[in-house]
């Protein structure tokens, strides 16, 4: 075997062992991994299909510019044709149109049943009854006001034709010199006015209308022709005081506006101000809100100038004469190329599920952690020499290294199969973003995972987070982010929330990738996080400062909780002295001192001895430990461990025998480190367990009472990773994981490199103490090593435990009286908290046994006469036990000699039945009764 004087293992080969045994556990645990894996690619390719479908229902005809076979020159073959002539009103508006059309500008018309008409709201009376309602032939209005009402009502008169001019040999281009509108809805893209092609008819206004005044034209729009339904619409210049009277009545007459649910609509409204002979002066209320019931709301930007025109030509009329007139004929659109659309699902969905697909990371590093947690193989392996800096820098390192790899092959994957998501967008700021928030998220998991004890609460909790933000995100918090006056700081406040600020990032990469895709442009750039409306920036700057804060409290909280240490640790000096004089003040343990036994006396005198000595060779010292408690909910104080003094060489084991609750596990978790003692202390191997357990770990072993294993690793690995943290390294590691395995029995048969999970208690048992032992440590604890074991193991189990022995201090609890008896050098009766009794098996057997246990069974009647026997035989024996006919005494060596005992059992066979007798010496069992029984009663009286 490897000599233990390795000295403690360096921190790269505690990185190097837990490096390696992390990527085994990965490696077995390979159905998540892949679950993990798939789901990203499945949703990458969901969204690629989507988009396969969604582009090829696009390419359809009806959204694109459509094309007719004609026949040009007559020869019966058909030509494609391609061109807004040929398309339906569907397909127009992809083609291309070079050179637009153009037609007369109209003004924006109410529809009748809305046109202002006298109401009770409105205080005028000069507006037309409402009778004219029933006719549909309700005239329009106009309002006008100014400073000067004389040339207010001249321009007035000269707004509105009194009579139709019109060439009858070109009626479309005569249409300018009248005033043209139409009820008809506005359009976004005006390369076809929709008034012309509306079932509506287009009005021209006047002053007074004729009856009979329709006619209908047909009239040339670009390259098609519409036959239009052309009538008289009389309208009404009224003059009001003043402006603000004119904006109470558009007020009041708006269709949504007023309570009575009446409806007054205006064409449009002038106020000419300080307009006089020099200066022309107006504001024009125009109605921008006309729109389609489905609610968007295409802006009537054609069918404003003409409201303007009217005003202008009026007051250069007003200048200059009615035979002058500023002639506004014709509007049209700029020409446009063949447009196509293209919709980028990646970034439509993509914020949600790539949410998904980043978060479920999540859990992953979440349960990892938790495990560990619940299994205490975090303690496990710290109780083996493995640091708590190691621990997190590889934990994390690990974590971040697995968050990265998955990152990569997912962006790449994504990129491949051609989602403008992340083609688009710049690489580096997504590589900027993915990985702060990958660093956020492992930090998180870490703090989180302090408050979890348990692995299914943590998966359950992880993935409901996981979904829940996906879907709190897409369904909630986009619907903020898109509401313009949902207050910024809120936003803010809620991507505190690291979820939500990985939705804020991969939004905007949508938002830019999908603007980019529409207009064929790029995505986002570094330049774009200076625009106001880009909420990067901030995600980023959010994340980086959560990001340190969350690793500091995480790894600040986590030295509080599992080294037990005093929140404000780092303000404390550490004190360095390795041995220190015993302390003097004993006041409370008086009481205890005078009633101990002289063989505890002479330990405890041992010890104070051995602690003035500068050198001594014991491997574990304890200085009047003590644990206690304290009161909770009224009760009093528990005295846990009251005042243990033991010294233990190396090569000597030391059985510690005791009911349950006397204590023994305080005393074994106060000397691994999970617990600090109230007072008193330990050394082990020359270190004090107040402040130098670390050191103390990397020459300690420890079989816990329940195996801390993890499931998914062999035998073999196990040893590995612990044998590593020994500081065990190349050759010498592999022999002595060889020789650990054989010693335990776990060699032959593959069981070594079988998982340990699917190991029979027994086998799980054995594994523990391998562990316990490998590295030859200085000092070995074992909590009832043998439980659960079939009597071949347990002998070999011994056997190691021997052989061990002969360079190793070890400390074994065990309920065996047998186990006691046959590995441990010396033994100690622990009740209530202090060592009843300290010496080796024989000692102690002969000290408190000094007598024979008789027993005898018949049948109830004869109980009496038994007891009589007994009392001939020893006066002063003590009956232990009686049940049902049997009985069980206890007789002085002194008085009674073995052959008087059988002779009275002859003599007792002839008087009655015995079923069964049976004379013997005190066993470690009796001993072990009487110990605690008498402790335990003193107890009770003191
Ligand atoms: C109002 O306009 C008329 C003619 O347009 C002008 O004669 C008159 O002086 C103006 N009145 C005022 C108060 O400016
Ligand atoms: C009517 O239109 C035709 C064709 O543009 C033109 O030749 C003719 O002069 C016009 N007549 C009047 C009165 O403007
Ligand atoms: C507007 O002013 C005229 C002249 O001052 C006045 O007669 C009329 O009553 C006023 N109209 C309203 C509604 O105040
Ligand atoms: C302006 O247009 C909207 C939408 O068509 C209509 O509801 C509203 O009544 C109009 N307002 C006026 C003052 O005409
Ligand atoms: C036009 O009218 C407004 C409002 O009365 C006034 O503030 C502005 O000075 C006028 N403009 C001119 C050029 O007189």
């Amino acid at each position: 075997m490897a000599d233990s004087s390795n000295g403690p293992a360096s921190f790269s080969t505690q990185a190097n062992a837990l490096l390696r045994k992390n990527v085994t556990f990965q490696k077995r645990n390979i159905r998540s991994n892949l679950r993990l894996v798939i789901f990203p690619f499945l949703l990458c390719l969901v969204l690629n299909l989507i988009q396969v479908l969604v582009n090829r229902e696009l390419d359809k005809p009806s959204f694109r510019c459509g094309c007719t076979c004609v026949d040009t020159d007559g020869d019966g073959k058909c030509e494609e044709k391609c061109g807004i002539e040929y398309s339906s009103m569907d397909q127009a508006p992809f083609c291309p149109i070079p050179s637009p059309p153009e037609w007369p500008p109209l003004l924006q018309i109410p529809a009748p049943q809305y046109r202002a008409v006298q109401a009770d709201f409105i205080p005028f009376e000069d507006l037309p009854s409402d009778s004219c309602k029933k006719t549909n032939s309700c005239p329009v209005t106009i309002l006008l006001t100014g400073s000067n009402l004389t040339l207010g009502q001249s321009l007035s008169a000269s707004m509105i034709p009194s009579s139709l001019t019109l060439n009858a040999s070109d009626i479309f281009y005569s249409m300018a010199n009248n005033v043209l509108g139409s009820a008809s809805k506005p359009d976004v893209s005006n390369f076809i006015e929709p008034a012309f092609s509306s079932d509506l008819p287009l009005y021209y206004l006047q002053e007074h209308c004729a009856s009979n005044s329709s006619f209908s034209a047909s009239l040339p729009i670009g390259p098609a022709s519409f036959e239009q339904e052309i009538s008289c619409i009389r309208g009404l210049n009224l003059w009001r005081n003043s402006s603000s009277e004119i904006n109470d009545e558009l007020y009041k007459g708006y269709r949504k506006g007023n309570s009575q649910g009446a409806i007054n609509e205006i064409v449009a409204a002038y106020d000419f101000l300080n307009t006089d002979t020099t200066r022309f002066n107006v504001s024009i209320w125009y109605n921008s809100t006309y729109k389609n019931d489905s609610g968007n709301t295409p802006f009537s930007s054609t069918r404003v100038p003409r409201s303007v025109n009217l005003a202008s030509n009026a007051y250069l009329q007003f200048l200059l004469g009615p035979g002058s007139k500023i002639l506004f004929e014709f509007v049209k659109e700029m020409p446009k190329p063949e447009t196509r659309i293209r919709l980028d699902f990646s970034s439509l969905l993509g914020p949600l599920f790539f949410t998904w697909v980043i978060l479920q990371l999540f859990p992953v590093v979440l349960t990892s952690l938790v495990y560990e947690k619940q299994k205490r193989l975090r303690i496990m392996m710290k109780m083996h020499g493995l640091g708590d800096g190691p621990y997190w820098m590889i934990s994390y390192s690990y974590f971040l290294l697995l968050s990265t790899v998955y990152m990569v092959v997912f962006v790449t994957f994504g990129s491949l199969i051609g989602l403008n998501f992340f083609k688009l967008n710049d690489y580096s700021i997504q590589a900027a973003f993915y990985f702060i928030y990958i660093n956020l998220q492992i930090s998180a998991a870490f703090l989180v995972a302090a408050s979890f004890s348990n692995v299914k609460t943590a998966t359950v909790v992880g993935y409901v987070i996981v979904f829940g933000t996906g879907l709190l995100g897409g369904f909630l918090f986009q619907f903020f982010l898109q509401d313009s006056s949902f207050p910024r700081v809120w936003i803010i406040v809620m991507e505190l929330f690291p979820g939500f600020s990985l939705y804020r990032g991969l939004y905007e990469f949508a938002q830019y990738a999908f603007a980019g895709t529409y207009m064929g442009t790029v995505g986002m750039r570094w330049k774009d996080l200076s625009d106001g409306n880009n909420g990067m920036k901030e995600v980023l700057i959010i994340m980086s400062i959560e990001w340190l804060v969350v690793l500091f409290v995480a790894f600040y909280s986590d030295q509080v909780v599992s080294t037990g240490r005093s929140p404000i640790f780092f303000i404390r000096k550490k004190t360095h002295s390795s041995f220190r004089k015993p302390s003097l003040e004993r006041q409370g343990s008086k009481v205890f001192v005078q009633m101990e036994r002289s063989d505890v006396l002479q330990e405890r005198e041992k010890v104070e001895q051995l602690l003035l000595e500068s050198s001594n060779h014991q491997a574990i010292i304890c200085d009047n430990l003590k644990k206690v408690y304290p009161g909770r909910d009224g009760n009093p104080e528990k005295f846990a461990v009251r005042g243990l003094s033991l010294a233990l060489p190396r090569g000597e084991c030391f059985g510690m025998l005791g009911p349950n609750g006397a204590g023994k596990t305080s005393f074994i978790n106060m000397m691994t480190g999970l617990i600090k003692p109230s007072s008193g202390t330990a050394y082990v191997g020359g270190l004090d367990i107040r402040n130098q357990m670390s050191s103390i770990y990397t020459s300690m072993g420890v079989c816990p009472q329940h195996d801390l294993l993890w499931e998914t690793l062999t035998g073999r690995e196990h040893l590995l990773f612990y044998g590593r943290l020994k500081n065990l390294k190349g050759a010498a590691l592999t022999q002595a994981v060889e020789d650990s395995l054989k010693s335990v029995n776990l060699f032959h048969g593959g069981v070594a490199d079988k998982q340990a999970g699917k190991y029979s208690g027994g086998m799980k048992r054995r594994l523990s103490v391998a562990i316990s032992l490998i590295g030859n440590p200085q000092v070995v604890y074992m909590d009832e090593p043998s439980t659960g074991l079939d009597p071949a193991s347990r002998s070999s189990l011994w056997n190691v435990v021997k052989r061990a022995k002969q360079h190793t201090a070890i400390i074994l609890t065990t309920h065996s009286m047998e186990e006691a008896e046959h590995l441990c050098d010396r033994l100690g009766i622990f009740v209530d908290g202090s060592l009843q009794c300290i010496g080796n098996p024989k000692e102690l057997r002969a000290r408190y046994g000094g007598s024979y246990v008789f027993t005898m069974t018949t049948s109830m009647d004869h109980e009496a006469e038994v007891e009589n026997l007994v009392r001939q035989l020893s006066p002063s024996a003590i009956k232990t036990y009686q049940i049902s006919g049997t009985q069980k005494f206890e007789l002085p060596k002194n008085e009674v000699k073995i052959a008087d005992v059988f002779q009275a059992v002859e003599k007792a066979k002839s008087r009655f039945t015995v079923h069964a007798w049976g004379v013997a010496d005190t066993t470690l069992e009796d001993v072990f009764i009487k110990v605690a029984r008498g402790a335990q009663a003193f107890n009770v009286l003191s």
